[in-house]
């Protein structure tokens, strides 16, 4: 069946009052996201910690810190992309998302990619990229390659706040930012050069 495109506030309400899976006992806030409603790149993490839950906003903490500077070396702004995360409420303790609660979540990113329509998708670390491309293809197999999740380009990379415990990662992730940031800079030419010639 083929998703509604609802608007981002509208996906907000239905989110803000979800109860679908128990995790919505233990959140202060529900991190729906946020950014540009018509980003061209849209980001997906996994899921919001304690910083994110208090806050009500998506990488706020240590890894979002880290993910400020791959963008900076992606040459985007914050504003200017949309960050999302496969689950919009806190896990306990922050443990790794189950599969019942990707399950009763997933519906909310549908629905915020359909509404954003970026023209890529980076999916940061295992869960995110499983979801977003179905697979069980692990990151570090995936990462830095190109993929194709029906008309969506998507661009794997670890998790930034796996860069925090394995500094070798580091490298790696600031070099995927750097080509994805020309990778969307070419995209966004060619998107334009194809609307001139409407
Ligand atoms: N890690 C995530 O995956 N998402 C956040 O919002 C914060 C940390």
């Amino acid at each position: 069946m083929s998703l509604p495109v609802l608007s981002l506030d509208e996906i907000r309400n239905q989110v803000e009052q979800c109860q679908a899976c128990p995790l919505w006992e233990g959140r202060t806030h529900v991190v729906f996201g946020e950014g540009d409603p018509h980003a061209r790149v849209l980001i997906v993490g996994e899921a919001p910690g304690k910083n994110e839950d208090l806050q009500g906003k998506p990488f706020v903490g240590a890894a979002g810190k880290f993910l400020d500077e791959l963008l900076e070396a992606a040459g985007l702004k914050r504003e200017e992309v949309f960050i999302a995360n496969v689950l919009k409420c806190r896990p306990p303790s922050n443990r790794n998302p189950q599969a019942h609660e990707i399950q009763a979540c997933a519906p909310f990113l549908r629905l915020q990619t359909k509404s954003i329509d970026p023209l890529v998708i980076v999916t940061m670390g295992n869960f995110a990229t499983q979801f977003i491309l179905k697979t069980g293809v692990g990151i570090t197999h995936l990462r830095g390659t190109v993929q194709q999740a029906g008309k969506f380009t998507v661009l794997p990379v670890y998790h930034p706040a796996a860069a925090i415990y394995d500094r070798s990662k580091r490298e790696v992730l600031l070099a995927d930012f750097q080509q994805i940031g020309s990778m969307v800079r070419d995209r966004m030419a060619q998107s334009s050069d194809i609307q001139a010639l409407d």
